[in-house]
């Protein structure tokens, strides 16, 4: 950890947003921002050293990196995904890591208004006629949203938010979800998806990327689905069977789709997309970009930068992605003692018996446990010996003790 005058250092990669930057330095960080990600031996050659490593999806965290990163706190994915970082391995040596859960969940949201709206007019039709040099001014098979019944299957972060945008275009809105969720406005709960899609003109997923979901969205299903209605999917690509899809779109049973998301996406930009979903009239196909605006980037700099500061600072771990979310609020005076460690029964018990045997007043404490990390924050009164934190930092279970303020 550094001294009293040497500043904690964050190494950002990836061109993270000027937003995270700022915030860091205002806070005392020294950052170095490099518009690139970095490979294992140029990672591992600079990160001794570094408290705070941001990355967004093109570097690869491993644990031999982990294992050179000696100073290491927590990893910032500036980003949604967490694919890129072995969590297990970052848990196990006591870095955090942190991400962006819910910064572009807007974005995704006003990509489906859009797009609802625009299938509803038939506009890419209107718009591929007017480019061909063809006037097709008619009013044939273009409505209104407004009035029209909007059926959202996963009702989380996106399905929610899309609710109340689509109640205030005059659409009624119905859900479906497995978990328990509250109705928003006016929006009703299905009990099943069969009901959702029996009173359903659009038809939208939300939901998220479990295995289960796999195939979620199929033949049967598309089957069901009104006559002449609409179908929206910017979840995940494995939700959906595009061939079935094809199928009901050319026989006239839909009246048309957007996609965002794909079985199979391209590696790189530039490379050819390959579907089953090209070529069709009123289906909307875009490259995964339902989050991806400038708004959402600066959100994710401001999230992950104030995720990964109140970590150093307070030992909060609310949603990190990797070690037991704990948060407590900061102590008014005193210390703070973060222990994180190998789950195993009677850890609790011994770190205070070991403040016990010491006369340490405990004035705060919490335990959170997730797999095979337990995480626990505890607010000590200003009396403490070196002794203590030996003892502490010593126990065969102990991954990493920090005494903050
Ligand atoms: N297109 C993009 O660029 C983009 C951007 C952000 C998020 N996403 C994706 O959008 C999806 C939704 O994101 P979110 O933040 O709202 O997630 P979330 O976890 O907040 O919500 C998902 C909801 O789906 C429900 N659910 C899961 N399986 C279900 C099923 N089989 N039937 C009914 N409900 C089910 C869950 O209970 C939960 O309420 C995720 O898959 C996410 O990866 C895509």
């Amino acid at each position: 950890m550094s001294s009293a005058t040497e500043p904690l250092r964050a190494l950002l990669l990836e061109s993270i947003h000027s937003d995270a930057v700022a915030s860091l330095e205002k806070n005392g960080y020294a950052v170095e921002l490099l518009d690139r990600a970095l490979d294992e031996d140029e990672l591992i050659a600079r990160v001794a050293g570094v408290h705070i490593l941001g990355i967004r999806s093109k570097t690869t965290i491993t644990d031999a990196v982990l294992a050179a990163a000696t100073d290491l706190l927590a990893v910032g994915a500036f980003c949604i995904g967490t694919n890129q970082i072995d969590l297990s391995a970052a848990a196990q040596r006591g870095v955090a890591v942190f991400n962006a859960p819910f910064s572009n969940t807007r974005s995704v949201v006003e990509l489906v208004v859009a797009e609802l709206i625009a299938l509803t007019r038939r506009l890419m039709e209107k718009n591929s006629s007017m480019h061909a040099g063809v006037w097709d001014k008619s009013a044939e098979g273009a409505h209104e949203v407004r009035g029209r019944r909007l059926g959202i299957v996963g009702y989380g972060n996106i399905g929610s938010q899309l609710s109340v945008l689509a109640e205030s275009l005059g659409m009624s809105v119905f859900f479906y979800d497995t978990a328990d969720k509250l109705a928003l406005g006016n929006a009703r709960r299905c009990a099943s998806m069969e009901e959702l899609l029996a009173v359903s003109d659009v038809v939208t997923l939300h939901v998220d990327g479990r295995p289960g979901n796999s195939g979620l969205f199929g033949e049967a299903e598309f089957a069901r689905m009104r006559p002449g209605s609409l179908f929206l999917n910017l979840s995940r690509g494995f939700v959906v069977d595009h061939g079935a899809l094809r199928k009901h779109i050319e026989s006239g049973h839909l009246a048309g789709a957007a996609i965002d998301v794909f079985p199979q996406e391209p590696k790189g930009r530039g490379d050819e997309f390959v579907s089953e979903l090209r070529g069709l009239p009123n289906v909307i196909i875009t490259p995964h970009i339902g989050g991806s605006t400038e708004e959402a980037q600066q959100d994710i700099g401001q999230f992950v930068a104030g995720k990964l500061q109140d970590f150093v600072a307070t030992g909060n771990t609310a949603l990190s992605v990797n070690v037991p979310a704990v948060s407590l609020p900061a102590p008014a005076a005193g210390h703070r003692l973060t222990h994180l460690h190998r789950n195993t029964p009677g850890v609790l018990a011994t770190i205070n018996g070991i403040l016990a045997d010491h006369d340490v007043n405990i004035e705060g404490q919490l335990l959170g446990t997730r797999g095979e990390i337990g995480y626990v924050i505890t607010d000590i009164g200003t009396q403490y010996t070196t002794d203590v934190l030996e003892q502490l930092r010593a126990l065969p279970n102990t991954v990493r003790l920090r005494l903050l303020s």
